[in-house]
């Protein structure tokens, strides 16, 4: 016997990715079920490469019956919908960073974390973590584990399908406009995206970070260890898809590269290509589609005792978000929600 899934934000950016890697990683689903708002109703969305499904209207949908509900659909409906699943007896996993912070609130990236899963019961929501924090934790955590990270220093260069749909239809048009001499218009982002790049993601805060710099902070301490001192500058880019960081690392233990590049390359998930050589790194444009984190440029740090810098690339919409989450479902399945064959 399956699973009943219900999928929230369907006819997004990573909605429609989780409803591909649904399909492409077979999830044993018996039933998928597209939800978004009253406006998408009807609308048809791909699930694998020859079945569709006609949205529903999440707002009146009732959770019971359904297992799993992935949400990714935003802060404020996440806030409003996941708990009503919840109490229905359907486990959200959410992509949202809503619930991250709370602490009856586990917050997984599942080669790092995957014991934490245990607590979900609590509330019924697992909450994935924000694109850059989960490929940073997948380089960080065979680091940690063998080098003990005290401090990171990581400068992000993100993609504009990170603010949906409408960030990637922006830098669409912009580049357009600039090429027939249209009328340049930001509305998703606070200024133009077509070739130029912008460091400012999210609300600014009192101390000057803005808040998607806060998350990287506060996420990696929650996932990987609180003694963690993280500093992060968020910069959106004109990329489709693909986030890209550059990382500044110092240790406890002596670190060199040879040793480095060793544990991440035996890490799961993690992908280590690095030759000093034209094509001996990866980019964005290479990363899209893929489901590894990549690592290159992986290199000692001269200027502190124990330091070492490295380039990270991934998928922001597949471990950055909708495979993240399936991954999670798949954990879930295997350890707490195990159902007869
Ligand atoms: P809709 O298309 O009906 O507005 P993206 O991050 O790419 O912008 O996608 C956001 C997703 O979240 C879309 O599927 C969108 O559906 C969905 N969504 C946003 N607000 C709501 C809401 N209040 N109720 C249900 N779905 C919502």
């Amino acid at each position: 016997m399956g699973y009943r899934v219900a999928v929230v934000g369907a006819t997004g950016a990573v909605g429609r990715e989780m409803l591909s890697t649904l399909a492409e990683r077979n999830f044993p689903a018996d039933e998928v079920i597209a939800l978004a708002s009253s406006k998408s109703v009807g609308t048809e969305v791909s699930y694998g490469d020859t079945r569709t499904l006609k949205v529903q209207d999440l707002d009146k949908f009732d959770f019971t019956g359904t297992d799993i509900a992935l949400f990714s659909a935003g802060g404020s409906t996440a806030a409003k919908y996941a708990p009503r699943a919840g109490k229905q007896g359907c486990v959200v996993i959410d992509n949202s960073s809503n619930f991250r912070m709370d602490p009856d609130v586990p917050l997984i990236v599942p080669e790092v974390n995957e014991q934490a899963l245990s607590g979900y019961a609590k509330r019924n929501i697992i909450a994935n973590p924000n694109c850059s924090t989960a490929q940073l934790v997948m380089a960080l955590k065979p680091l940690h584990d063998a080098f003990k990270i005290k401090r990171v220093v990581v400068s992000t260069y993100q993609s504009t399908s990170g603010a949906g749909k409408a960030g990637m239809d922006e830098l669409f048009n912009q580049t357009r406009a600039v090429y027939v001499n249209d009328p340049v218009e930001n509305h998703t982002f606070t200024k133009q995206i077509a070739f130029n790049v912008i460091p400012h993601i999210d609300s600014f805060m009192d101390d000057g970070y803005t808040k998607e710099e806060w998350k990287m902070t506060v996420e990696t301490r929650k996932m990987l260890d609180p003694d963690i001192e993280l500093v992060a500058t968020c910069v959106r880019v004109p990329v489709f898809v693909g986030h890209a960081e550059a990382v500044f690392i110092e240790t406890e233990k002596p670190i060199d590269e040879d040793a480095a590049r060793k544990v991440m390359a035996e890490f799961e998930g993690l992908v280590v290509l690095d030759h000093r050589a034209d094509e001996g790194y990866v980019t964005p444009q290479e990363c899209a589609g893929e489901d590894a984190v990549y690592v290159s440029r992986v290199r000692k740090d001269p200027t502190v005792k124990n330091g070492l810098a490295f380039w990270c690339v991934s998928d922001n919409l597949r471990k950055g978000a909708a495979l993240n989450a399936i991954q999670i479902a798949e954990a879930l399945i295997k350890t707490h929600l195990k159902k007869a064959a």
